[in-house]
């Protein structure tokens, strides 16, 4: 049984908590958080553990750490987890600086400890799907990709607070978009030579941070994906997705609105599978890393490139310019 300590207490951290207990060998055994409101409701839902509102106060309790705290405090929180030598899963953006992000790498590099990044699209049915289509050789090479990604909006009332500053969400690129941009570089594996990237403000009106992107990412050999990606479709809950993906010898799509047409009380919109089975498979993934000490399906050099990437979308739309890397 892997013991598990959370750190915040918040709307990802429920959800890993609900996904903790459908994972066999897992157990969460305290729960901190600034809030001792959310800490203790939290904790109360783990089965009455231990909580705290200093996470130094639980974090050696158990076998494992998972961060789900703001995105600005993972470092923090991450180091202190290295000092006690505990495997780590991080929910992602894993920071929100490159030098950030070197520190705890680093950290765990000299420990060779499991250090995962919740980059979830690795463990959606989407993403796993179109990997599996290109690892199975059947398109040939992958030359080129297209995703698009939108969301019923959260804008206003859906986040309140940090999310909406990019100064602690690190913006669009860092805080939702890191997702479609670790996917690309999962379904090229390999590194990106470019990207350039447009912001809109659809729903987020007056608000510092744009919610919708689209950017042009270039590969090594003229290899390029194009993604877009909005969380500012009128209705909360509603999603569409698509992709295509072109290789040497073949191509494959999908389209959300082929397979998850919903008609409810609210009426017609898209559907899909949600957070909850991508969270169980990424959880348990950690969990099994931790018993063997194999090290998780995001990579140290894939956790910094996603970053990179992500940083360097923000400057091509701040900038207007094509971003080399
Ligand atoms: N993988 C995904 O798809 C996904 C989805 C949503 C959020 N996230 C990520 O999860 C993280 C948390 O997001 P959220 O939506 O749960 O936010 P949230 O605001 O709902 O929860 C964060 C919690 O952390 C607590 N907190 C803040 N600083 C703390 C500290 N130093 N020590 C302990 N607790 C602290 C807050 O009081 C709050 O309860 C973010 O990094 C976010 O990007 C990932």
């Amino acid at each position: 049984m892997i013991k598990v300590v959370l750190v915040g207490a918040g709307f990802i951290a429920d959800l890993h908590l609900k996904a903790y207990l459908q994972v066999p060998d897992a157990q969460v055994v305290a729960v901190a958080d600034v809030d001792a409101r959310r800490a203790q409701q939290l904790a109360a839902l783990a089965g009455g553990v231990r909580w705290a509102t200093d996470y130094h106060e639980v974090l050696g309790l158990g076998d494992a750490v998972d961060i789900c705290t703001p995105s600005a405090s993972h470092a923090e929180v991450g180091m202190a987890a290295a000092a006690l030598g505990k495997p780590l899963h991080v929910e992602k953006p894993f920071a929100l600086s490159l030098a950030d992000a070197e520190r705890l790498l680093e950290a765990y590099a000299r420990t060779g400890l499991p250090l995962m990044a919740g980059q979830t699209e690795r463990f959606s049915l989407i993403g796993r799907t179109l990997k599996a289509v290109v690892d199975s050789g059947e398109i040939g090479r992958l030359v080129l990709a297209r995703i698009t990604r939108n969301h019923g909006h959260f804008w206003p009332g859906g986040w309140q607070g940090w999310q909406f500053d990019p100064a602690k969400s690190g913006g669009i690129f860092l805080h939702l978009g890191i997702h479609t941009l670790d996917l690309l570089l999962w379904l090229f594996d390999g590194a990106p030579r470019s990207i350039y990237a447009q912001t809109q403000k659809r729903a987020s009106g007056e608000m510092e941070m744009s919610d919708y992107y689209q950017c042009v990412l270039k590969f090594q050999d003229e290899r390029s994906a194009i993604a877009e990606l909005s969380y500012a479709l009128p209705r909360l809950g509603d999603t569409y997705r698509a992709a295509m993906l072109v290789g040497t010898a073949g191509s494959a799509t999908y389209n959300s609105a082929h397979d998850s047409f919903l008609l409810d009380d609210s009426g017609p919109h898209f559907w899909d599978e949600g957070l909850g089975p991508p969270l169980v498979r990424q959880l348990a993934h950690f969990v099994e890393c931790v018993q063997s000490g194999q090290q998780p399906l995001t990579t140290p050099a894939q956790i910094r490139t996603a970053l990179r990437l992500a940083l360097a979308a923000d400057e091509s739309a701040r900038t207007g310019r094509v971003i080399e890397l």
